[in-house]
């Protein structure tokens, strides 16, 4: 049993999507949650339906990841509310698909900025706090399996989701003296608002090619958070889980 009675966490991108459905389920263990999204309505909004939900303390900010003040804010707000920092989930994430031969400077900046600066953002605001926490703390990263395989379209994403697993590798390493642990997570197809901006038919076709024949749906990540987050994970520190249904064919996406 998942229990994360006593323990405060931050997720990044929470107002919709993986986020969300992790922000509820941290919160349903028993962890007080900050939701940090661009949108501060939007992220209020998930934090009272959370809070409805679940009786647990969420409050809904406004941070941008990509901006390093704006990040530190966030995780300064989950101490100033909560008295500690003990999870700290780096699921904010961008896409801006095209073909290498045809990609903008600024395409590959943006992606780069929110995935991997940002995620480098709110680790180093995060564990300056958690190294004061007698019992450390726990990062979760959200790579992809962009990261881990490449894919076509994608190579601002793969460059930064791959940038995430050596992030993680590296805190996990530094960090672990002070028992703070640092995993990654890395999605295959999700149901999400970011891949329903997929064409359907290529959608279908990537679905197809999932050995478990289904899409993933968000709760199924939100699950394995739940569990690196928790202190049955305790031994886990530097790994990258793969959570595809059995993974799907290389080039099958647009
Ligand atoms: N959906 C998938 O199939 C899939 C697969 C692999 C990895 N992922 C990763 O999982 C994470 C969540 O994906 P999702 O499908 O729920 O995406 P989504 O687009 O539905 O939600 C992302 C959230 O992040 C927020 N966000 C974007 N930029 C931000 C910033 N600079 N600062 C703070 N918040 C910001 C958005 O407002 C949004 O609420 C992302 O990191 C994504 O790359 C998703």
């Amino acid at each position: 049993m998942i229990d994360l009675k006593g323990k405060n966490a931050i997720i990044t991108g929470a107002a919709r999507g993986i986020g969300k459905a992790t922000a509820l389920k941290l919160a349903q263990a028993g962890a007080n949650v900050v939701i940090a999204d661009l949108n501060e309505e939007a992220s209020k909004a998930t934090a009272a339906e959370i809070a409805k939900a679940t009786g647990v303390k969420a409050i809904g900010v406004s941070v941008n990841v990509a901006n390093a003040e704006s990040a530190q804010a966030g995780i300064q707000a989950v101490v100033d509310n909560f008295g500690s920092i003990e999870i700290l989930v780096n699921n904010a994430g961008i896409t801006k698909d095209t073909l290498m031969l045809r990609m903008k400077q600024e395409q590959w900046d943006a992606v780069i900025a929110v995935n991997l600066t940002g995620t480098f953002n709110c680790i180093q605001s995060a564990i300056k706090f958690m190294a004061k926490n007698p019992n450390g703390g726990s990062i979760i990263n959200l790579s992809s399996i962009a990261g881990v395989n490449g894919n076509i379209g994608q190579t601002n994403y793969s460059a930064s989701k791959a940038g995430v697993i050596g992030l993680t590798k590296a805190v996990a390493l530094e960090m672990a003296g002070r028992k703070i642990r640092c995993n990654a997570i890395a999605p295959g197809f999700i149901a999400t608002e970011m891949t329903d901006a997929i064409p359907e038919k290529i959608r279908t076709a990537m679905v197809a090619a999932i050995p478990l024949k289904r899409a993933g749906q968000p709760d199924d990540i939100a699950n394995t958070i739940a569990f690196l987050a928790s202190d049955i994970s305790s031994f886990i520190t530097g790994q990258v889980i793969e959570v595809n249904g059995g993974g799907f064919l290389p080039g099958v996406q647009a």
